[in-house]
């Protein structure tokens, strides 16, 4: 099977009442971890790539480490464009075979990001075979490759806009705010009660204007950016062996299990398989301190980014036996 696009997965997730796991990759060891632990859970999966793991990798190598993915696992596999800053970016993807794009110009206004986002989706639904794009509207907190956006400088979406901003643009999914944000630590202390053991509880995403919005949009997919739970197991080993990791906090599961039997489609999930990959490396070298061959130690790292993503699609995505 070659690489897809999203639509017929997400029609399938929609009426499914599942999420499909959009996951970002910048090496080889990554794009293993998740195609292996998808297939192991036979699972269609969203292999996602930042303008960052393009500079990192250089897109020729991560196209090629997701078609031999393909041809390894025979998953129907959606090779993303994560966070496409303009129209060339993005129209530089679908050249090179990309299946899918995000536009996000969710920072400008709301006139300019339709104008930007319909001139992507023409180019890319006229791209034989049909490319489907994901747009924004609203803005996270947290940090996406260079840009910043501070904790109270974040704005939810507003529903009463989606309705004009998909028929004017044409756009295939979009990407909503209702209080995720990026990164590892996705809501200030201040924000957050603590449990009986010192952890940190954030405040409850806005259900609400999801499902105002998926009433406005009816059968159509919906995706959250910043949805890594930054699981607390991960954070004490890489604490316990060097790292300093204070006060990290994520998206309850149980919140994203929710939206997924929603209209959301697809969740986005890099911060967790940076922390399971960074807890399997220090653990490794703590435990080895002789050992000097990268495969020991990114082997293990490999390891937990597998756990953690067999872990999502079982528990948090519900997309596990749906090929
Ligand atoms: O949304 C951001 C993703 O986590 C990608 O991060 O831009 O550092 O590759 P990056
Ligand atoms: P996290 O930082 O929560 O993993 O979000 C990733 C993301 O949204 C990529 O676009
Ligand atoms: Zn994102």
């Amino acid at each position: 099977m070659p690489l897809v696009n999203t639509k017929e997965m997400f029609a399938k997730a929609y009426n499914g009442g599942y999420a499909i796991g959009a996951f970002n990759c910048n090496n080889m060891e990554i794009v293993q971890a998740i195609t292996e632990a998808a297939k192991e859970c036979n699972s269609p999966v969203i292999l996602q790539v930042s303008a960052g793991a393009r500079k990192y990798a250089k897109p020729i190598y991560l196209k090629k480490m997701v078609e031999a993915a393909v041809e390894d696992t025979g998953l129907p596999i959606v090779l993303h464009l994560d966070h496409g800053a303009d129209f060339e970016m993005c129209k530089d993807c679908i050249d090179g075979g990309f299946t899918s794009v995000m536009i996000d110009a969710s920072s400008k206004p709301f006139e300019e990001n339709i104008e930007i986002t319909r001139k992507v989706c023409e180019y890319a639904h006229a791209h034989k075979p049909y490319v489907t794009v994901e747009a924004e509207l609203g803005t996270l907190a947290g940090i996406e490759d260079d840009v910043k956006v501070e904790h109270g400088s974040e704005s939810y979406t507003k529903p009463e806009d989606v309705e004009e901003f998909v028929r004017r643009t044409g756009c295939d999914s979009l990407a909503i705010a209702i209080g995720t944000s990026h990164g590892a630590y996705k809501f200030k202390p201040e924000q957050c009660t603590r449990d009986e053991n010192g952890v940190l509880c954030p405040p409850p995403l806005r259900f609400d204007i999801l499902e105002e919005v998926s009433k406005r949009l009816p059968g159509f997919p919906i995706v959250l950016h910043g949805s890594s739970s930054v699981n607390q197991e991960y954070v004490k080993i890489i604490n316990e062996n060097g790292g300093q990791l204070k006060d990290a906090v994520g998206v309850p599961e149980k919140q994203l299990r929710q939206a997924a039997k929603l209209a959301v489609c697809k969740i986005n999930i890099d911060s967790d398989l940076r922390l399971a990959m960074t807890a399997g490396i220090r653990e490794h070298f703590n435990a080895h301190p002789d050992h000097f061959d990268p495969r020991q130690y990114i082997g293990d790292g490999r390891k937990y980014v597998k756990d953690v993503v067999k872990h999502k699609i079982m528990e948090v995505l519900g997309s596990n036996d749906k090929i």
